[in-house]
């Protein structure tokens, strides 16, 4: 999976912001709202983005007396990103989201889009559990698994729309290519939303929120480190 991702964004970087806007029919700007109002972000708080890609939801985090450190496995995608030269970013590094090179209870939230997909989810729970201050939270989102009433609606959109925009995209030479070809089958394999709740659980983490928005497309989740472990 690391290969993949990397695959799929070292070439991306430049072109990433309108491939998102294409293939969530600009459905990420409302999901990057749910981040910003289910981090109930507060003036001061340290707040870690994993994978952070080009930062785009550090922009809207511009302005809320936040700092912010994003980690990512791409350095192109983090290059674009310094770009930006946003105030509210303290520091972006080149990380895996299973060993992050953070301290024990280093931040007060942790957010993190489109991720969940990509990685191995014993540790990523393991490792935003260890370094979120106890009263820390979490909240994230990725595309899940298509299901429920739109699953005819979602299938046609995985299956059909996003492998043509990929094969059309590969007749003009665009780098989103790849993504377009390989989304598909990640998402289809995509359970995380049912497993990494559980795994946060167990280590002390517990669900506020667990929901689909946009009608099944991705799964959103936000939850509270309590301290105490439910295993
Ligand atoms: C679809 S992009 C999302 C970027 C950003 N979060 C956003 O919402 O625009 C997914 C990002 O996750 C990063 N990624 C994938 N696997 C990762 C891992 N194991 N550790 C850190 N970053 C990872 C990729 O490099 C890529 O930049």
């Amino acid at each position: 999976m690391h290969r993949t991702a990397l695959e799929m964004f070292g070439g991306l970087a430049k072109s990433y912001e309108r491939t998102l806007d294409l293939a969530t029919l600009v459905q990420d700007r409302y999901w990057k709202r749910w981040i910003a109002d289910n981090a109930a972000l507060s003036r001061g708080d340290r707040v870690l983005d994993i994978g952070a890609g080009t930062c785009l939801l550090e922009e809207r985090l511009e302005g809320s007396g936040c700092e912010v450190m994003g980690l990512d496995l791409t350095e192109e995608m983090l290059s674009a990103g310094r770009d930006k030269k946003l105030g509210c970013v303290k520091l972006l590094v080149r990380g895996d989201a299973e060993y992050l090179p953070f301290r024990e209870e280093a931040f007060d939230v942790v957010v993190s889009c489109y991720v969940p997909k990509y990685v191995e989810l014993v540790a990523f729970a393991h490792e935003i559990a260890r370094v979120l201050k106890d009263g820390g939270k979490v909240a994230l989102y990725d595309f899940v698994r298509p299901g429920g009433p739109w699953l005819a609606v979602l299938a046609l959109y995985l299956h059909g729309g996003m492998r043509i925009a990929g094969f059309l995209l590969s007749l003009a030479g665009n780098s989103a290519a790849t993504t377009f070809r390989n989304l598909p089958r990640i998402v289809e394999g995509a359970t995380w939303q049912e497993r990494l709740p559980k795994l946060l659980a167990r280590t002390g983490v517990r669900t506020v929120k667990n929901l689909k928005l946009t009608g099944g497309v991705v799964g959103a989740y936000s939850g509270k480190k309590s301290g105490e472990s439910l295993t």
